[in-house]
């Protein structure tokens, strides 16, 4: 079996790329219709790469560290997601109710700036201005092996018929023998490389983290982000914010530490398995055998480091 015969519900291939169930089809198709504006914060990772830890760095860096102010904000407020209906991440909206549900695009568009958008859609896809650089994006990448082997634990944990039925093979074949258009969001490879191939053109209003060095040197990553958003904050400040986006405290935060829990009442799901899984750099090597990880090895060759990618696998 495939990754794609696997999702289960309905599913369709929209510019060349798969996307699950849960997804607004019509909204990717208009996703040029959403209009850019100059103050907007633009988020695009591959699933599981940090996407919403990236959100709540941004955030909280944009309140200049004042956690307060935002403690009581579930994390699916903070921002609009520009293909996933924000009722359905709210929870209680179930797919045959999907037609009703308001487009991304409009509640995108009724929100007031500064907004801050979040994709696991890669530069292709992107709506044109965003494309242009309008405005200012951050693009988060994660490890191959790390994404893949945490894309898999989502997905068996969305029901617990699920469970362990999306394996290994299946996430490695989705990654290195099919295409965009039978894995979820497209490969990431292709996420990858399509930003890499405009990180020149882009490179005033493109900001590329990590998730290895956000677990390494936080720190760091806080003042990349705050001198890219244009905003000073004191050491202490650093430390402030380096200490709220740990895995512990944002484990504990019910706003991010089961960032699905309201979505997984839409898909009816009975798993497990909480956002914050593990949260570490070398998971992986417990999911994925020796071979498998030299298949991978092997199929990106010396591909990554051409492009400037060094990545780090513990
Ligand atoms: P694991 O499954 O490896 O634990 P996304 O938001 O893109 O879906 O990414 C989810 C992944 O980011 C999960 O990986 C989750 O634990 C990890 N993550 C989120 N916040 C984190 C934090 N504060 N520290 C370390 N990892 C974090």
């Amino acid at each position: 079996r495939t990754f794609a015969d696997l999702y289960r519900y309905k599913q369709k291939v929209i510019k060349g790329h798969l996307f699950p169930s849960f997804t607004d089809f019509k909204a990717i198709e208009e996703m040029d219709k959403l209009e850019i504006r100059s103050d907007d914060i633009l988020i695009s990772s591959y699933p599981r790469s940090g996407t919403h830890w990236a959100v709540e760095l941004v955030d909280i860096i944009r309140r200049d560290g004042d956690i307060e102010s935002g403690s009581h904000i579930h994390i699916h407020d903070k921002f609009r997601w520009l293909e996933i209906p924000r009722e359905y991440l709210k929870g209680g909206v179930s797919l045959a109710d999907f037609e009703g549900v308001g487009s991304p695009i409009t509640d995108a568009a009724a929100m007031p700036s500064p907004r801050l958008l979040v994709t696991h859609m890669g530069y292709d896809l992107l709506p044109e201005e965003a494309k242009q650089g309008r405005c200012k994006t951050i693009v988060v990448f994660r490890n191959p092996k790390s994404a893949l082997v945490s894309h898999m634990h989502l997905l068996n944990s969305f029901s617990a018929a699920y469970k362990s039925l999306f394996n290994m093979d299946i996430m490695l074949n989705g990654e290195l023998t099919e295409t965009n258009d039978k894995t979820a969001w497209g490969t990431w490879f292709n996420f990858v490389k399509g930003w890499c191939s405009n990180k020149d053109r882009l490179r005033k209003y493109v900001l590329f983290i990590r998730y290895e060095e956000m677990v390494k040197d936080m720190a760091k990553v806080v003042r990349d982000v705050a001198t890219f958003l244009d905003k000073s904050l004191t050491e202490e400040k650093v430390q402030t914010i380096v200490d709220h986006l740990s895995f512990g405290n944002m484990k504990k935060n019910p706003s991010t530490g089961d960032a699905f829990q309201h979505m997984k009442k839409s898909v009816g799901s009975d798993g497990d398995t909480p956002h914050m899984r593990k949260g570490k750099i070398d998971d992986w090597k417990k999911y994925m055998t020796v071979k498998q990880s030299e298949r991978l090895d092997a199929y990106f060759g010396n591909t990554l480091e051409n492009m400037g990618l060094h990545f780090q696998y513990e």
